[in-house]
């Protein structure tokens, strides 16, 4: 948030240009409100089953994937799937270059996990190659984990380079696919990662508060079940077999899960990831466009940029407050830089319910907040 005072009524008619919670449909809002919902009962036996396959056959395939669906938001899918891939007195190779690289080495040291790093500037993609080394430098290597698509930056990692590298190892690829399912290329079937995080509220347009991991049907299962349950609550072995006989081990988000549910049909309906990737695409050509024409500086050199997140650099003089208080007075939300990247740059996000004329619209807005400053 800016450091400005909010008015004391928030605003439900802005544009979110921030990734994630995105805007979403009438429909996938209206379904929140559906009614309430016993857990235990076989219509949200139903419900879950839903989600699960409609997850796997979207994303993946019901062949090489099952899922497991958690109340929890995106960093709850990563810590589950990163404490549950590591046996007793291995390790983890966590790559890092982003904020949410940093965030994986953080919960490593929090799990008391043993991690090597592989680290890279925010601006550059990891290299295959050095993941190589690295697994050949350090044979106690469990789990290699890495972010697809880092929000950070708006920067895609090599994931397919990286999983036929870890294919040949006896580590599993773990992603933090978060940012990045339903409209990140490649498609997550040519990664062969074996645990995928993914969050429903960002590029599968549902509300906040469901996450999920895909676990792959070979390696990812075995490890899952052979790697101790290091947390009560995210214990994927646990989830994974409960889910199976369409049970929960907690109490979920019944509501948030409903919409959920609708989000996936939603995104079925509309010609599911090859769809998206085309909308999303055509979304950020528009944007990028647009900040070329007006100047704008954009942080990611291609082909490395993704389709959904643009780190942009702020016009000299331009602070972020500045630039964000007067967006959102004209009805537009955009997001600040993290870390070393603030003070510097501010993101812009077109993920979510959004057309290219709103995008067009927010562009012009930009122009005129930039233009007699
Ligand atoms: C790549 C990535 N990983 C993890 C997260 C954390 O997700 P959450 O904020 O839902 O916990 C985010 C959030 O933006 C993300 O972009």
């Amino acid at each position: 948030m800016s450091a400005t005072a909010e008015a004391a009524e928030p605003r439900t008619d802005l544009v979110l240009l921030n990734p994630g919670p995105a805007n979403t449909s009438e429909r996938v809002r209206r379904a929140l409100g559906r009614g309430d919902m016993c857990h235990r009962e076989p219509e949200f036996a139903r419900l879950l089953g839903s989600i699960r396959e409609g997850l796997v056959e979207t994303l993946v395939s019901p062949d090489s994937h099952e899922a497991v669906v958690i109340s929890g938001s995106g960093t709850a899918a990563v810590e589950m799937a990163l404490s549950s891939s590591v046996r007793a007195g291995r390790a983890a190779l966590v790559l890092n270059n982003g904020s949410y690289g940093e965030r994986i080495s953080r919960m490593c040291t929090a799990q008391g996990l043993k991690s090597y790093e592989v680290t890279e500037d925010w601006d550059r993609p990891i290299a295959s190659a050095r993941v190589a080394e690295a697994l050949a430098a350090h044979p106690d290597i469990d789990a290699v984990v890495g972010v697809m698509h880092e929000t950070t930056s708006g920067l895609l990692n090599p994931m397919e380079e990286i999983g036929a590298v870890v294919a040949e190892s006896d580590a599993v690829l773990v992603v933090d696919a978060i940012s990045a399912t339903g409209h990140e290329e490649p498609g997550l079937p040519q990664i062969r990662a074996d645990l995928v995080c993914g969050t429903a509220n960002k590029g599968l347009h549902g509300l906040p508060g469901a996450a999920f991991v895909l676990v792959g049907r070979g390696k990812g299962s075995s490890r899952v079940q052979e790697a101790p349950a290091r947390s009560l609550y995210l214990d994927l072995a646990g989830h994974l077999r409960a889910q199976r006989a369409g049970d929960v081990l907690h109490t979920p988000a019944v509501q948030v899960y409903q919409s959920f549910d609708e989000a996936i049909k939603e995104f079925r309906e509309q010609g599911g990831y090859r769809a998206r990737v085309a909308d999303y695409r055509a979304r950020s050509a528009l944007l990028r466009a647009g900040f070329a024409r007006l100047g704008l500086e954009v942080l990611v050199a291609q082909p490395h940029r993704s389709n959904s997140v643009t780190a942009v650099r702020l016009p000299a003089g331009m602070t972020y407050d500045r630039l964000h208080d007067a967006l959102k007075k004209r009805g537009f939300v955009i997001y600040a830089a993290q870390g070393r990247l603030s003070g510097d740059y501010f993101r812009v996000s077109n993920m979510g319910e959004l057309s290219l004329r709103t995008l067009s619209r927010f562009v012009s807005e930009l122009e005129g907040v930039l233009s007699p400053w």
